[in-house]
């Protein structure tokens, strides 16, 4: 018999989690793997880009939904994504990460009656101005099946209630992409073009809305890039986000004027690894990259006042700090002094979490 299972990516951090989960389905002969994309992301830099480097199968079926309010985005991909399951009929609906195209899906599919499964289940920041949080909250809460990157998402989710039986601690698919593709990122020349040596510089991402839509919070943000930026160059490819707001804000002078902060558009997975794993810090407010410089050994400052992360800051290289000044520049000072190299790599982040998710998924189907 077998497991039809529809995958859906939406946002860019999807696509570095379905790609694993795809190649090993595709191992399975149990298995007959789908993919949606609901085009919540679309751009050539947000989207195409990253399935032709991380050899993602085109999608069957892409929603092409866009942006739009939460509630627009959301409502749009729920209708789109009703149609096509009530087509395919899947015996499971697979959905990664915590973007509005996960929980979308994640509800169409329960209300069909279709098994759902959430892979990167539990994470909690405890912030429920979060747009993500609430996604994670109430995909866990509706899902059949629900695979762990790490302890305290089992942890999290025991002490909601999930029953034991369904939750599977598997380690973490997005570590599988870049341990696969470490090597590949080795041949990028993005360091020559830019012209950096090894250890010589900051890379640097800042999108969450609680940071770069608030004129306050992002000008202290600048207040410690300004002066990191003095001592050592700060590569920045910048969301579109981001990038909207600075003129909104009016703050794209300031940043303009910051001579070392060189602002670039998105840029590849392959190239950005090679610039993090040659960092000399990475300043950041994404979740995805406080794991891969973990894994790295790069140290990581998360400019958020919580994360829904914590083994990057146990056992990582993560520095948890807030969006005070004072208490980047002290972590960056702590960079400088050695105190974050050479960390541990949090159990099960080794490459073969998509492999263990398939074979569950196998065994209990
Ligand atoms: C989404 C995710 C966030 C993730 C981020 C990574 C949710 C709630 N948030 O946030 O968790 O960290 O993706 O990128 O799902 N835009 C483009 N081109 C695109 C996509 C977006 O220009 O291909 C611009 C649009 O102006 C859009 C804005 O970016 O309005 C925000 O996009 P949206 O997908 O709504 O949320 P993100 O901030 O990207």
């Amino acid at each position: 018999m077998s497991i039809k299972i529809i995958s859906v990516a939406g946002a860019r951090p999807n696509f570095m989690k379905i790609a694993p989960l795809m190649a090993a389905f595709g191992e399975r002969p149990e298995i007959k793997p789908m993919l949606v994309h609901t085009g919540q992301h679309y751009d050539e830099k947000m989207s195409d880009l990253f399935f032709r480097q991380l050899g993602i199968p085109e999608p069957d079926v892409n929603l092409g939904i866009g942006s739009a309010s939460h509630a627009v985005q959301t409502a749009e991909i729920m209708k789109a994504f009703e149609q096509v399951v009530l087509k395919e009929k899947p015996d499971v609906v697979l959905v990664v990460g915590d973007v509005n195209s996960t929980i979308a899906c994640g509800m169409v599919a329960v209300k069909l009656g279709i098994k759902l499964v959430h892979v990167e289940a539990g994470l909690r920041s405890g912030d429920r101005t979060m747009p993500e949080e609430i996604n994670r909250i109430l995909t866990d809460s509706i899902s059949n099946m629900l695979f762990c990157t790490e302890k305290a998402g089992v942890e999290n989710l025991k002490s909601e209630g999930v029953a034991d039986g369904r939750i599977f601690f598997v380690g973490n698919v997005m570590i599988d992409t870049l341990l696969k593709n470490r090597e590949k990122a080795e041949a990028s020349t993005i360091m020559d073009e830019l012209e950096l040596q090894p250890k010589g510089f900051a890379t640097m991402t800042i999108h969450r809305p609680s940071n770069v839509d608030n004129v306050e919070t992002f000008s202290r943000l600048l207040d410690a890039i300004e002066k990191i930026q003095a001592e050592l160059p700060i590569i920045c490819p910048m969301h579109p986000r981001t990038r909207n707001n600075l003129p909104k804000l009016g703050l794209k002078q300031r940043v303009e004027s910051m001579k070392n902060l060189r602002i670039l558009e998105p840029i590849g997975y392959l190239d950005f690894l090679k610039l993090n794993a040659n960092a000399k810090v990475c300043l950041t407010d994404s979740g995805g990259l406080q794991e891969e410089t973990t894994v790295l050994h790069v140290p990581c400052i998360t400019m958020r006042e919580n994360t829904e992360r914590p083994s990057t800051c146990q056992v990582g290289t993560n520095q948890l700090v807030g969006t005070d000044p004072a208490a980047i520049l002290a972590a960056w000072e702590k960079v400088k002094a050695g105190e974050y190299d050479n960390r541990e790599i949090p159990e099960l982040w080794d490459g073969q979490a998509a492999e263990r998710i398939a074979e569950i998924i196998v065994s209990a189907n």
